[in-house]
């Protein structure tokens, strides 16, 4: 497995290609919104779903990619706007190391630049037909389901294992899972094809959140670019929460009462945090992303033979290694 700056390197000429397409299409004679769309674009990113996207065009065992380049674009449209408005919902003041949008320039200019973007990527889709487009509206119209049903969950410390999987699907495993499929469809992949590419795509989007969760705990905000302990801050239940909880009864609710406690914000993330080391639950949180990686490589591996098939395996990898270092 490459580490994950060679395997950036290796992709470097099609993130670069996907950067430039990503900065001409949402171009706005309005120039306000012009330099408000293009704000958090700039700020850069992983580009994690427009890789997924080329690489997965090219799984029919069709080499070329550049056919591919603005349906990827397209759904990091989809995705960046789904940031900006997610940063509104999550009160976030940081994304991608930078100020988040609705931060600098307010929540009504937040809605109508995520709109725009959302808007901007289906355009793009469009060109792809009908079938592809549908995929990828599926994908955004679930996005939106985890979003609210994850909103309606805050500070639910009864909420189950199987609810949060059905959050984590919706918002993030279902577009990742719409991104690869609506690319193998667009590339001429069978049907099998094209469900074995959604079906490795959720289970690496699973593997994906359930690791953003564990860095939102152990993470380094100067590498993620966000600020750390804000699920916690805005009462949003995660694996590790649910895990310490279920079995808080075993340590006198000792879990709980620090969780629900009114000390000072600093000194109650420091006790979660060893809190969910002591009780396992973060190992636990690990050991959960790793099998959403693994059985994803397992789908992978049903495609047959494709040019893209060792940087596919490669991406699932890197899922989970992002928090191996965080440890
Ligand atoms: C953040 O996605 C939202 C989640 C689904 C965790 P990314 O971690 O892909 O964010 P960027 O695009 O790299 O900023
Ligand atoms: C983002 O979820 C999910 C989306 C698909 C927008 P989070 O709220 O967990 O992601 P971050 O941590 O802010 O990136
Ligand atoms: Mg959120
Ligand atoms: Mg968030």
């Amino acid at each position: 497995m490459k580490d994950i700056r060679e395997w950036e390197l290796s992709l470097a000429d099609k993130i670069f290609i996907i950067n430039n397409r990503l900065i001409e299409v949402v171009s706005s004679v309005e120039p306000h919104l012009d330099s408000m769309a293009k704000y958090t674009i700039e700020a850069g990113g992983k580009r994690v779903r427009p890789i997924l996207t080329l690489l997965s065009y090219s799984v029919a065992g069709n080499g070329g990619y550049e056919d591919a380049i603005d349906l990827a674009v397209s759904n990091e449209l989809v995705h960046t706007a789904s940031l900006i408005h997610d940063d509104v919902m999550d009160k976030s003041d940081l994304r991608r190391g930078r100020e988040t949008l609705f931060h600098k320039y307010g929540i009504y200019n937040a809605i109508v630049v995520g709109d725009y973007l959302f808007t901007k990527g289906f355009e793009l889709a469009s060109q792809y037909g009908q079938e592809v487009a549908k995929v990828l509206a599926w994908g955004a119209s679930k996005l939106a389901e985890g979003q609210v049903r994850e909103y309606f969950n805050m500070g639910n410390l009864e909420m189950s294992e199987d609810t949060y999987i059905r959050i984590i699907s919706d918002k993030t495993a279902n577009f990742f899972a719409a991104c690869a499929k609506a690319a193998a469809m667009a590339g001429g992949a069978s049907k099998e094809i094209q469900q074995d590419m959604h079906n490795f795509a959720y289970q690496m989007g699973l593997a994906f959140q359930i690791t953003d969760d564990i860095l939102d705990i152990v993470g380094d905000q100067s590498e993620t670019g966000k600020p750390i302990f804000n699920d916690l801050k805005q009462s949003t239940i995660t694996l590790p929460i649910i895990y310490a909880l279920a079995r808080d009864g075993e340590r006198g609710g000792e879990f709980r009462k620090i969780l629900t406690s009114n000390i000072p914000a600093e000194e109650r993330n420091k006790r979660i945090k060893e809190a969910l080391a002591n009780t396992g639950a973060l190992d636990y949180s690990f050991e959960r992303a790793k099998y959403h990686s693994e059985k994803s490589i397992e789908y992978l591996g049903k495609t047959g033979k494709s040019p893209s098939l060792d940087t596919l395996m490669d991406l699932s990898l890197l899922v989970i290694d992002r928090v191996s270092s965080a440890f």
